[in-house]
């Protein structure tokens, strides 16, 4: 268990050239993806499929922390190593997410705020035991038809600013996770503005509760046009309003803000990632990745399920976590998709 101070880990966290790996799935979210290639959705097919993540060769050169699963956190090598302990004699860091998922927010129709405060208190000490410098918490912000509300909004910041200052007391790091979600026939430019009005109320609510910004990480949505809208902003333009997005609303002594991928696909993800980072010269924070589904997706797929494609899934993996601490550098270029795995 490490004894190090929360600004210490939040800046290892955001270390030059690494980033975050998402492996948080919730079992009623892995089991979707299993389905996706028909794997069975079993506690050991969860546990081997994991520890591939977790396990292969060198991934401790891109990847400072992994998210990982009340169950996951809990869970061992074939060989009976504590995921948790193998991470950290990798020098990866244990994270683990803690709130208890997004319910449907009473009076606000299709809108949803995140549960799981009570009892987090002891929760964050058995994790901090089991090994966990950091935690995460995801709100879920929908963008449709008068949505979101104000109400939403508070009551997802709230949360998350009651969750950041219970982490710290812990001495656990809180990533805290707006989610703004890409679902929907929106523009670009009401992204911007949620975006914003969610970001500047968070940081409200964070303020409010003593949260001490040096020790906390922001895993932010870049902003976007909405996945049905039919015509979609290029990487330029998503590049330049996330920025402006964030440096209007993010204050300074934040140590580093990482993006969730949140459906793009990997290839965007890691394009709008380094644009960013190209085109920004200094800025107050790192800008780095904390992505699920824009790493795991060719790792998932060259799996598929069986235990003789490790290999070859830890090496897509490898792979797609290489290209993104490029991106995170304003180092990647199109033409190292196609370099060998
Ligand atoms: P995606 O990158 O798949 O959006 O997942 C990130 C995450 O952790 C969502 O909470």
């Amino acid at each position: 268990m490490s004894s190090q101070s929360i600004e210490t880990i939040a800046a290892a966290m955001v270390a030059e050239g690494k980033g975050i790996l998402a492996i948080d799935e919730s079992s009623p979210t892995i089991k979707k993806r299993f389905d996706s290639i028909g794997a069975e959705c079993t506690e050991e097919n969860r546990r081997a499929y994991r520890e591939l993540l977790i396990a292969g060769d060198d991934i401790n050169e891109f990847i400072s922390g992994m998210i990982l699963y009340d169950e996951t956190i809990r869970q061992a090598t074939g060989d009976g190593t504590p995921f948790p302990k193998l991470l950290a004699s990798r020098g990866i860091m244990p994270g683990i997410k803690v709130d208890g998922g997004a319910k449907d927010l009473a009076g606000h129709p299709g809108e949803k705020v995140t549960e799981g405060l009570d009892g987090l208190r002891d929760r964050l000490a058995e994790y901090r035991e089991l090994g966990a410098p950091f935690a995460k918490w995801r709100a879920v912000i929908t963008i449709g038809d008068g949505l979101p509300s104000r109400g939403c909004i508070t009551a997802n910041c709230e949360a998350l600013a009651r969750y950041a200052a219970l982490c710290q007391e812990a001495g656990i790091v809180p990533m805290v996770e707006p989610e703004v979600m890409l679902d929907g026939d929106h523009s670009i430019e009401r992204c911007y503005d949620v975006c914003e009005e969610t970001l500047r109320a968070l940081f409200a609510a964070l303020y409010d509760q003593r949260v001490v910004l040096e020790g906390t990480i922001l895993k932010a949505s870049m902003v976007l046009t909405g996945n049905k809208c039919a015509k979609r902003a290029g990487v330029e333009e998503v590049a330049e309003r996330t920025l402006r997005c964030l440096k209007n609303s993010v204050p300074a002594a934040l140590p580093g803000i990482v993006f969730l991928s949140g459906g793009q696909t990997p290839v965007e993800a890691t394009a709008h990632l380094n644009a960013m980072n190209a085109m920004a010269g200094e800025l107050p924070w790192k800008l780095s990745f904390s992505y699920s589904r824009a790493l795991q997706a060719p790792a998932l797929a060259a799996w598929n399920g069986d235990p003789a494609n490790g290999k070859a899934a830890q090496a897509a993996l490898r792979h797609r976590a290489q290209l993104n601490s490029a991106a995170s550098l304003g180092h990647y270029k199109e033409s190292m998709e196609t370099a060998a795995a």
